[in-house]
């Protein structure tokens, strides 16, 4: 389950979470109750500000970089911090685990370097929390790992059966539904279709360092390909993200292989 930026924070405010809705997305994921569940959650007006001040993407050129590399770090802990504490409240055993401590870019793939702890944590019932960060690249010094990226690879490596990605819109639409009211959703996709449509998805008005909803989708080719499905839910409205995890009829985007 990755919880995007748009559905966890105020995207126009920097460093403000949208407490409602995570307390309301935590409370549906209980009610879910699905076993074997990692939840990444990502940066949002928390992490892209940061990030974008300080070129983080770009890789590492100079040590003035160096500082906003830990504080682009230091904001998506206390992100974390929020979601975590969110999900115990509820009563889930939530563990948060910063991705960049076992986890490196290498030719712009994630890669995981130790998979045990992440397994170990699931073995045993706990709820693994997850998120977008900064990371070591091995080519460029530094970069952001997106939640989007991790998701992709931690779903083809421990072998998970759908990837729910919640964001502010209803799911894959016709054209921007922020700017074109005529915009449809487009209820399922497979990867052929995406090809050939070349949907003109959502682009971000605010600062998105890692390429907001077209990105997003590009990143889970991997998975789909290999017969994951994924599926695009609007975390904002209630009960889409508990239906999702459910695998019950739900408002969004659902993309198959075929
Ligand atoms: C970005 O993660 C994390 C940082 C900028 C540090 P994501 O790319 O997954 O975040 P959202 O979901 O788009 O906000």
């Amino acid at each position: 389950l990755k919880l995007g930026g748009s559905a966890v924070t105020v995207k126009e405010k920097p460093f403000t979470p949208n407490e409602e809705n995570i307390r309301r997305l935590a409370g549906e994921i209980k009610k879910a109750n699905v076993s074997r569940l990692i939840v990444i959650h990502g940066g949002g007006s928390f992490g892209h500000p940061l990030a974008d001040k300080y070129n983080i993407a770009n890789g590492f050129t100079d040590s003035g970089q160096l500082i906003g590399f830990v504080e682009t770090h230091e904001a998506m802990v206390s992100l974390n911090r929020l979601i975590v504490s969110a999900l115990i409240a509820q009563g889930i055993p939530a563990f948060g685990m910063p991705p960049s401590s076992f986890m490196l870019i290498r030719k712009n793939k994630a890669q995981m370097l130790n998979p045990e702890p992440l397994t170990s944590a699931i073995e045993i019932g706990l709820t693994p929390v997850l998120y977008g960060d900064v990371a070591f690249d091995l080519e460029k010094g530094f970069n952001i790992l997106s939640g989007d990226k991790i998701a992709a690879l931690l779903a083809v490596k421990m072998g998970a059966k759908r990837i729910v990605m919640v964001a502010d819109v209803d799911g894959i639409f016709t054209n921007d539904p922020k700017a074109d009211p005529s915009a449809r959703l487009i209820r399922y996709l497979n990867l052929d279709d995406m090809q050939h449509l070349r949907v003109k998805i959502g682009r971000p008005r605010t600062p998105d360092v890692t390429g907001g909803m077209l990105g997003k989708v590009l990143e889970l080719v991997g998975p789909i390909e290999r017969g994951i499905e994924a599926v695009i839910v609007n975390g904002t409205k209630p009960d889409r993200v508990y239906r999702a995890l459910k695998g019950e009829e739900f408002v969004g985007t659902r993309i198959t292989k075929t």
